[in-house]
């Protein structure tokens, strides 16, 4: 087993509306373990984006972390950042440093006024402290890493005079700059035709093999998933009610939600012509949280007087096989099976 690099315990972290507050993380756990990858995957609305952002203190008002705490064991001694003051520099270390961050938008993260080459200088130079020259070469090399080509010429473009893809690289170009221990990417790819995904996948792989980089990958393409993921992590309503290597993920899904997710993925040949499952109805506004489990009224294998009433117990299965962790359930249909404790 590898070390643990970012353990997340307990997250809660709540936007207030003007109907309430609502619980967008609502209790979660996560380990991304050094040099490995977890992908977090779940339907939209679930709270990926808001866990990811949490973990650097990036949440803006109306939101804020309530409970929980997210250590770091890449530094000297491990910390909680949530316990961390806000001009603490073990805060500003993190922050591009030894945790860089593609966004979900990677248009709306670069300064549209501003070169893409002075952008990245400026992230080098706060992380690395190398004069300007050396700098510039440190930015021409990583656009050249990225796959951009004629990296010394593209430096000085403005970012609206670059494709989408080129954008998205510019974005890994500046989340590398510091060769951080963990690189969290949230849905890098989605606005990319498959062609560029494929592209930026590689990419990823790549530089991670070369810096030994852990990485958290947030998305919802179980495609992705399959491809890049030691660990999975699965995400429903503010909560992660699966977790497995991706191995035995694919093999043996256990919460329905997973299932559905699975079956409602195509599958070459043997899907042609006929239509493809959907879970039926859409991610509850987390506002109006179902009582008990809250998958249960799009649950295929609910209980009714159970799974609407009762909160469903987290199942802790031997990690036994492949590289996981912990193999965990949220679901009242294993509470009481073989393989999982009293
Ligand atoms: N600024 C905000 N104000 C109020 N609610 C918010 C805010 N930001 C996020 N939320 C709520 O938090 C919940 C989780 O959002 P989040 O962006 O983490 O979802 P996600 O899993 O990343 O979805 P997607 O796949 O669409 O990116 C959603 O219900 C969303 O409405
Ligand atoms: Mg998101």
């Amino acid at each position: 087993m590898t070390e643990p690099l970012l353990e997340i315990s307990g997250l809660r972290t709540g936007f207030d509306t003007y109907d309430g507050r609502v619980r967008a993380v609502d209790g979660v756990d996560l380990t991304v373990h050094a040099g490995k990858t977890l992908c977090v995957v779940g339907e939209s609305g679930c709270g990926k984006s808001v866990t990811a952002r949490s973990i650097l203190r990036l949440v803006e008002a109306p939101g804020s972390i309530d409970a929980g705490t997210i250590t770091w064991h890449g530094g000297d001694a491990p910390f909680d950042v949530l316990s961390l003051d806000v001009k603490d520099e073990r805060l500003a270390r993190l922050r591009g440093g030894d945790i860089g961050m593609i966004f979900q938008e990677p248009m709306a993260s670069l300064l549209p006024l501003r070169t893409i080459g002075a952008q990245l200088i400026e992230t080098i130079r706060i992380h690395t402290g190398l004069d300007k020259r050396a700098a510039r070469a440190k930015a021409v090399d990583l656009l050249g890493q990225v796959g951009i080509p004629k990296p010394h010429e593209r430096i000085d473009a403005y970012p609206f005079q670059l494709s989408g893809g080129m954008c998205q690289r510019v974005m890994i170009a500046i989340a590398l700059c510091a060769d951080p221990s963990l690189l969290i990417a949230d849905e890098p790819t989605t606005a990319l035709d498959v062609t560029t995904q494929a592209r930026i996948l590689d990419l990823i792989r790549t530089l991670q093999a070369e810096h030994r980089m852990a990485v958290m990958f947030i998305t919802h393409d179980l495609g992705v998933v399959a491809e890049l993921a030691d660990e999975v992590a699965v995400m429903y309503l503010g909560r992660v009610v699966e977790r497995a290597g991706v191995d035995e993920l694919f093999a043996d899904p256990k919460h329905p939600y997973t299932k559905a997710l699975l079956a409602s993925v195509p599958v070459l040949g043997r899907d042609r012509g006929r239509d493809l499952p959907t879970i039926p109805g859409a991610v509850p506004n987390p506002l109006h949280r179902p009582s008990g489990c809250s998958f249960h009224p799009r649950c295929a294998e609910a209980i009714a007087g159970t799974c609407d009433v009762v909160a469903p117990p987290e199942v802790d299965f031997d990690a036994g096989t492949g590289f996981a962790d912990r193999r965990t359930v949220e679901c009242v249909l294993y509470a009481d099976r073989e393989g999982a404790p009293a």
